[in-house]
């Protein structure tokens, strides 16, 4: 236990979606709906580091995000960038530790660089573990993986051990809940291997509108269940 309540490792997984909702209900462009996205992640990374949350992974851009207009695609590779020069500092200072989850193939090298650099330099954290999944596809995880184990010694079959050692981030714990916000009941290709035994939460919350309070009522919803990984419970 962390203390505050929750096991320890514990691993909440957040699908940041409605951004573009958010901005059409204010007449506002797209991307100032993706800008309000990251001013409710900053304020979901301070709330969860408070509770007592180990693991906190979030979905920026997937690998289906590309399909997008070059404008958009191209805005929020500027917002990451931009994010990301601003924030590395104050995550360090935080105790907060950034590890990436995604392909890195395809993404601007100055974005690239700056991820590096900002696993570098927080490695060494010992707070929270931020994972911001970007390019990330859980079929093209599952195909890297399996991939990067055929070009290793030639065998006959893999162990579920061996293609969880060969994953993006092999030790992160698998999400204990993925929470998705704007309405939408699925989770478009988010943690596909790892979310077999994950409890999942639904909110009509515009991601740009989740805060603290909306974060606390996703959690005091998962304590409520039990989880019973294929055996008979508590019956
Ligand atoms: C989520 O918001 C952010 C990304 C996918 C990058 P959307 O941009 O998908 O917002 P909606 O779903 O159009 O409202
Ligand atoms: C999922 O949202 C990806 C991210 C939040 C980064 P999308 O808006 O891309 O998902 P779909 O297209 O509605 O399934
Ligand atoms: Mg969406």
């Amino acid at each position: 236990m962390t203390g505050k309540g929750l096991p320890d490792p514990f691993h909440v997984a957040v699908i940041m979606d409605g951004n573009g909702r958010w901005a059409k209900k204010r007449f506002l462009p797209r991307l100032l709906g993706h800008r309000a996205g990251i001013k409710a992640l900053e304020r979901t990374v301070a709330a969860a580091a408070d509770m007592g949350i180990t693991h906190l992974s979030v979905y920026a851009f997937s690998t289906e995000n590309w399909t997008r207009p070059q404008k958009e695609v191209t805005g929020l590779m500027s917002i990451f960038r931009h994010s990301l020069r601003k924030k590395i500092e104050e995550l360090r200072r935080e105790n907060v530790r950034l590890r990436f989850a995604g392909a890195r193939e395809g993404l601007p090298p100055d974005v690239l660089e700056l991820m590096n650099e900002s696993e570098e330099l927080t490695a060494g954290n010992t707070g929270l573990t931020l994972v911001p999944c970007l390019n990330y596809g859980g079929r093209r995880e599952i195909l890297d993986a399996v991939n990067s184990l055929l070009r290793g010694k030639p065998k006959g079959s893999v162990t579920e051990r061996e293609l969880r050692d060969h994953l993006y981030i092999s030790d992160l714990p698998d999400p204990d809940l993925i929470i998705r916000t704007s309405g939408e009941k699925r989770l478009s290709n988010f943690w596909i291997w790892q979310s077999a035994y994950s409890e999942l939460y639904f909110t009509d919350t515009l991601w740009p509108d989740f805060g603290r309070k909306e974060l606390e009522e996703a959690l005091s919803n998962y304590k409520d269940r039990e989880r019973r990984y294929g055996t008979i419970g508590n019956n």
